[in-house]
């Protein structure tokens, strides 16, 4: 039996990304494993919506500097979709720290450090669809 589990994830395409000009050639890697980017936006957002969005991290000590990070300029939010799209999203960006990050992923190629690591994306299904409706619930 063929199961399908088709789903959506939310991906950022972050500020270190975004200022190097790197989105389309991004949206291309996305688009060349199969997802289909259903919506997207650039935006900028200011810190206590970045801090609204990462309240999961809010005990974290770099909570701060990520939150900093995240509004310090333009941003591209995408709903991705495809099967599995959570988990395929994960393994396309690849480790967090792109000095831990294996040949072929986002941050491999793109990741400048464990901040500026050019890429977010749900952790989860259910995460998915908390960050999906942040950035799209109209
Ligand atoms: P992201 O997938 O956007 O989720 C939270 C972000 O916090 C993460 O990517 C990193 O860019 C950032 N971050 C900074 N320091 C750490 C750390 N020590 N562990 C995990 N994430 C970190």
């Amino acid at each position: 039996m063929i199961m399908s589990n088709f789903e959506q994830t939310l991906s950022i395409i972050k500020p270190d990304a975004v200022e190097r000009n790197l989105d389309n050639e991004i949206k291309e890697l996305f688009k060349n494993k199969g997802f289909k980017i259903v919506k997207e936006k650039k935006i900028q957002i200011d810190k206590t919506e970045a801090e609204s969005f990462y309240k999961i991290h809010e005990t974290k000590p770099f909570y701060n500097d990520l939150c900093e990070y995240l509004s310090s300029g333009p941003i591209i939010v995408m709903i991705l979709e495809k099967n599995n799209a959570v988990l395929a999203n994960r393994d396309l960006m690849g480790a967090t720290n792109p000095k831990d990050a294996i040949e072929g992923t986002i941050r491999k190629k793109y990741g400048i450090s464990i901040d500026k690591n050019s890429v977010h994306g749900s952790d989860s299904l259910e995460n998915a669809k908390i960050e999906i409706d942040f950035f799209f619930k109209d």
